[in-house]
């Protein structure tokens, strides 16, 4: 590798002074995401403006083998987008603009830096919807969403980020430029390289423009909050309002501790906790016709009487909505400012997640850690926040691994794995091997090989 002040000098010639760096302060910036606050620092950043400039940056990269870090929103869980290998970290930032909504064809065409909220409301105003929803969706990028391929609250209904991607544009490790697929809904030509991309954590190449498919706008949607006395039970209700026919727009599990955490980050005192709770249900439907979705709540709370519910507290207006959302979207960035700073992303068939719970409750008392859990229980989706005193981070840490590997074994067991939404990255990397054979890996590593020969894309991440 050449040395740092050359090799910033090559990437000034191509993106200009202004946008590439070796201050250790702005490296910093590019150091971190939302991972128990790691920290790892680049060599230099650079923040190209387009598809042409980053060819040329990655062409210079793999010529003198280079790490790159392709970084979108810095929101990320798993650390995916940490430099721990130094070199250069790629921002997409400047990739920003919404190139085209076809109003016609039900689809947008846009840049990977777009903040996915932005891009949401740009095709509400047509009428349109893109939902997939991650809770940092104010801040993350649509760029990093297709990088991690990830869900949110409404993929119970709608389906996560891979279920609308039509079509991206990537540049490759080497810097050659490719599209994947076509604008198009349906697509049997050849491998599918589209999908091979969605979720590749930036170690395949680097999204610079996507296409979308979107789906006319819901007009309605109820929402209510529905208390449990036990965790399993509320874990035992998601299933049982599936089978009777209903597919809510939401059904979002938060633990009591987590509610009471978040209640108060947020200052909200909007629901009253009482002693008898243990965890609530967020349940919400949406369609276009306020009457049949008042039927399908009824429907729901018939389902949930058999379950021992508290009073189901309805939301009456689009305030109450947008708080009882915001305790819910809350609650990743509350815990851990409550000191449970490492993050799960389990994800079971939905029928085992009152197991899943009663396992992590016991592997809490076995190996010594709290747990709090919230998340998308209608996916099975669980998130299990753990506060292990003395150990903030999970990385590479001795005293943790045992535990984290137990709860992954039993994941397993239960027909599930590792990560539902957060993606791999830099955590989640040593315990491939409890969910995928070596068979299995190599074929991954395989398949890197045909993309980044050379190993410069995230180098490290991944298998
Ligand atoms: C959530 C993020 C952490 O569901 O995935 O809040
Ligand atoms: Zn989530």
């Amino acid at each position: 590798m050449p040395n740092i002040q050359h090799i910033y000098h090559e990437l000034v010639a191509i993106v200009g002074e202004a946008y590439a760096s070796i201050d250790p302060e702005i490296l910093l910036r590019f150091a971190k995401d939302e991972t128990e606050d790691l920290i790892f620092m680049p060599d230099v950043v650079v923040r190209p403006a387009n598809t042409d400039e980053i060819s040329k940056i990655m062409k210079y990269c793999y010529a003198h083998d280079i790490p790159v870090t392709p970084r979108a929103g810095g929101t990320g869980l798993s650390g995916g987008a940490l430099p721990d290998r130094g070199g250069v970290v790629l921002s997409i930032d400047r990739l920003n603009r919404i190139l085209n909504i076809d109003e016609q064809n039900l689809q947008v065409i846009t840049e990977p830096g777009v903040i996915t909220e932005v891009l949401q409301q740009a095709v509400k105003e047509k009428g349109l919807f893109y939902p997939p929803d991650p809770s940092s969706r104010g801040t993350c990028f649509i760029g990093g969403n297709i990088a991690e391929n990830s869900g949110g609250p409404r993929a119970v209904k709608y389906g996560v980020v891979k279920d609308y991607v039509l079509n991206l544009q990537v540049v490759l490790a080497n810097g050659d430029i490719i599209w994947t697929g076509a604008n198009v809904l349906k697509n049997a030509t050849g491998y599918n390289l589209t999908q091979l991309m969605v979720g590749s954590e930036g170690t395949l190449g680097i999204v610079t423009q996507i296409v979308l498919r979107l789906i006319p706008h819901p007009t309605q949607d109820l929402l209510i909050l529905v208390p449990f006395k036990a965790l399993d039970k509320a874990g035992e209700a998601v299933s049982a309002i599936f089978r009777a026919g209903y597919t809510p727009s939401a059904m979002e599990l938060v633990e009591i501790d987590a509610l009471k955490i978040v209640s108060a980050y947020v200052d909200s005192h909007l629901v009253s906790i009482d002693e008898e709770t243990a965890a609530h249900l967020i349940i919400e439907v949406d369609g276009q016709d306020k009457d049949v979705l008042m039927q399908e709540i009824e429907g729901i709370l018939k389902v949930l009487e058999s379950f021992d519910i508290g009073e189901v507290l309805f939301a009456e207006d689009e305030a109450q909505k947008t708080e009882l959302w915001k305790l819910r979207r809350r609650a990743a960035e509350a815990v851990k400012a409550a000191g449970y700073t490492i993050e799960e992303d389990t994800v079971v068939p939905r029928a085992a997640m009152p197991a899943l719970i009663r396992g992590v409750k016991a592997l809490g008392i076995e190996y010594d850690f709290k747990a709090v859990c919230y998340g998308h229980a209608g996916d099975g989706n669980l998130h299990i926040r753990i506060r292990k005193e003395g150990h903030p981070h999970s990385l590479n840490n001795e005293a943790v691994k045992p535990a984290l590997k137990a709860l992954f074994m039993l994941v397993k067991s239960l027909g599930g794995t590792i990560s539902g939404e957060h993606g791999i990255g830099l955590l989640q990397r040593d315990f491939l091997p409890i969910v995928f054979s070596e068979v299995e890996l190599n074929l991954m590593r395989g398949i890197k090989d045909v993309f980044d020969a050379k190993g410069i894309l995230n180098r490290g991440k991944g298998f």
